[in-house]
Order: structure tokens, then sequence, then C-alpha cells
């Protein structure tokens, strides 16, 4: 069994990651997830909260029940961080050390495995300054895993599409080779 946190940024492909987390719990894994402010306008912690069966973590001065810090409790037991979908913006603030909110504080405080699972416009993507972030990342020794080409969902056909949701499972329980 392992622990896993999902993070999930504002981006349309939010509604794939409760295919991810529902997998991962009938996998028979712990799941904690973490959603940025902007996540929430398009799905609901409800949804995560009923699927993860556990509660969601989506804002980082809410009051809490137990005394620990929670962004260091979890980045603790953590064995896996995946960001997904990861928006160019979340991107952009990990790779600039940026740690304003819940996802972004957790993710520094973690010393586990870290998957960036991108999704986003393709002009988005192909920006280099995007490109840029990954690459910075990759070097940090993050898991930047690769685009679907197809239709986006603003109608663009391009690269920038959430990788298929059970790749990305498949991904997630696999041990990291080094
Ligand atoms: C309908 C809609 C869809 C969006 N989809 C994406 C997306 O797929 N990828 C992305 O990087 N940003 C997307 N954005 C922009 C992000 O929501 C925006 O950059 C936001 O600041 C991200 O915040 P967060 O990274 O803190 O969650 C979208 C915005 C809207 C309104």
């Amino acid at each position: 069994m392992k622990s896993i946190v999902i993070g999930i940024s504002g981006g349309i492909a939010c509604y794939k990651t409760a295919e991810i987390v529902n997998a991962l719990v009938k996998k028979g894994h712990h799941v904690d997830v973490i959603m940025t402010a902007n996540a929430q306008k398009f799905v609901t912690p409800l949804t995560f909260q009923t699927l993860s069966q556990n509660k969601v973590i989506a804002d980082m001065f809410a009051p809490v029940d137990t005394w620990d810090v929670q962004h260091i409790s979890i980045a603790k037991k953590a064995d896996v961080f995946v960001v997904v979908p990861a928006t160019a913006n979340v991107i952009g603030k990990i790779a600039g050390g940026i740690a304003d909110d819940m996802l972004t504080t957790t993710i520094m405080a973690a010393t586990c495995r870290k998957i960036i699972a991108p999704a986003m416009n393709t002009a988005m993507w192909e920006n280099p300054i995007v490109q840029d972030n990954l690459r910075k990342l990759r070097n940090y020794g993050y898991e930047v895993l690769d685009t679907d080409s197809g239709r986006l969902a603003c109608g663009d056909i391009g690269a920038g599409k959430l990788l298929q949701w059970e790749k990305i499972v498949e991904i997630i329980l696999k041990e990291k080779e080094n």
C-alpha cells in the first residue's frame, strides 16, 4: 500500500483526476488530495473527498482537528506526489520556488518521488517559458510526463492533452528505476 498525494491544479482536465483517485483507492492505496483554489472552480472537493474516502485539503489556513502542521505531515508520509493536471501556472510556481498555497507548499516540503502530469492548450505547451520550467523540474529530479496530441477542450488540435488517465495510474504505481 502506497501513500499517494494527488495535487490538482485548475485545468479543464481536472475531471479526469477523479478516475485516477478512484482507481488508486480501489487498488488499496491511501490517497490525500490537495486542490488549488482554481481547481475547485472546475470540480468540487466533495467529488474527491468521496472518491478518496478522505478529507480534501483545499485551504492552507483552514482550522484542522489535529495539532500537526498539515503540509509537513502530508509531505513526510507520502511515497509519491503527483500533480495532475499540472497547469502552466503551477509548473511555473513550483519551478520558481513559489509556495503560496497548500499544493505548492506541500510539494516543496516533499522529499519523495514527484510526478508532474501537464495539461494545457498547445500554444501554452509550446511556450518556451513552460518548456524551460519543465526542463528545470526534470533537472531537479521531478518526473515530467509527456502529453498526448489530439483535440483539446478549447477545440485546438495539437500537443498538451493530459496523458490517458490509465497510463498515469500505471506510472504512479511503477517503482522508479534509478
Ligand atoms: C475554462 C478554462 C480552462 C483552463 N484550462 C487550463 C488548462 O488546461 N491548463 C492550464 O495550464 N491552464 C488552464 N486554465 C487557466 C488556469 O485556470 C489559470 O492559469 C489559473 O491561474 C491556474 O491556477 P492554479 O494553477 O493555481 O490552479 C484554464 C482556465 C479556464 C477558465
